[in-house]
């Protein structure tokens, strides 16, 4: 794919086909470049928070291997360039990015097709020290160079906060269908989603709800959760703030044993509880594809 696919296309009235009156030909066919890329891409969802470790890159690799698994084409992009984790959750450490005439071709694991900052870092342990206008360079050459074909969801794991890097991602993709916001019970996490609803709503991002992990401990033996930190937090900000609220997950060991071995814990430890709370968390986004999109994921 390259720009001659605008040139090409019957849809004249697409923006991508409109030149702006202040857009060199050097822009405007970068900007065709990306747009052609997206517009084979049906759904994007971005998974965002606040506050770090919360569980981001956990619930954007089983919603992405869900998505997959349940016959959606699905493609997994992390933009977390300090701290890529994808790479490590989905047992692909060590695997670098091939590129051919169309350019970039992601990692493909089970049909997920998979970019991470990670496989272009050498060196796991290495600081990487870039600033804004090189991570959005980075982050529009994953959307416009990568292969990503025609897809029915991209998922797009994202560092915490509100920076460059998930700013990126709403600058350049536009049309994305939401984010979801991921948090903790704690009352520290509590602040910085509502921090993350203020960013989405300044940037005319839905937000397709808010997600509280590590919500209660559930225990190994039987699955019961025990709630140890308190929980109902995420529920009352979404209330508060009018953003529907996805669900509860518990703090589960089989969940921290699954990333640590690069195993998806909702395709590998399928029918423990915790796997079931986590396909209902995720079902509304599956079912952005229709309403009975989420039934093969079972
Ligand atoms: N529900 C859970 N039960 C047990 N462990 C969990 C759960 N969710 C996440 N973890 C573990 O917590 C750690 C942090 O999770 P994760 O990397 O997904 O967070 P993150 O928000 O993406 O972090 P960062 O802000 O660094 O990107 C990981 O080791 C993961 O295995
Ligand atoms: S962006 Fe897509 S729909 Fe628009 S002109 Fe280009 S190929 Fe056609
Ligand atoms: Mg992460």
């Amino acid at each position: 794919m390259n720009a001659s696919s605008c040139d090409a296309c019957k849809k004249t009235d697409c923006a991508a086909n409109q030149r702006g009156k202040t857009e060199s030909e050097q822009e405007f066919r970068d900007r065709q470049k990306l747009l052609s890329r997206l517009c084979r891409i049906r759904h994007k969802v971005v998974v965002l928070s606040g506050k770090g470790g919360v569980g981001k890159s956990t619930v954007a690799v089983n919603l992405a291997a869900a998505l997959s698994l349940s016959g959606k084409r699905t493609g997994l992009l992390d933009v977390d360039i300090h701290g890529p984790s994808v790479p490590t959750l989905l047992g692909l450490e060590g695997q670098t990015l091939a590129g051919d005439a169309d350019g970039i071709v992601p990692v493909e694991v089970g049909g997920l097709k998979v970019v991470s900052a990670g496989f272009l870092l050498g060196d796991p342990d290495e600081a990487v020290i870039w600033r804004g206008p090189l991570k959005m360079g980075v982050i529009r050459q994953f959307l416009a160079d990568v292969e990503w074909g025609d897809l029915d969801f991209l998922i797009i794991d994202s560092p915490p906060g509100t920076g460059d890097e998930p700013l990126s991602v709403v600058q350049l993709i536009g049309s994305l269908d939401g984010a979801v916001v991921v948090t903790t019970p704690q009352k520290v996490a509590a602040v910085d989603v509502r921090k993350s609803i203020t960013f989405c709503r300044r940037l005319d991002l839905p937000v397709l709800g808010v997600v509280e992990n590590m919500s209660g401990f559930a225990c190994p033996k039987c699955g019961e959760v025990t709630p140890i930190l308190g929980s109902g937090g995420g529920r009352r900000i979404s209330e508060d703030m009018g953003v529907p609220f996805l669900g509860s997950l518990p703090f589960d060991p089989a969940v921290g044993r699954a990333c640590d071995e690069g195993k998806v814990f909702i395709h590998h430890d399928a029918s423990t509880p915790t796997a079931r709370i986590m396909r209902e968390i995720i079902r509304p986004i599956l079912e952005l594809d229709g309403p009975d999109s989420g039934n093969r994921a079972d």
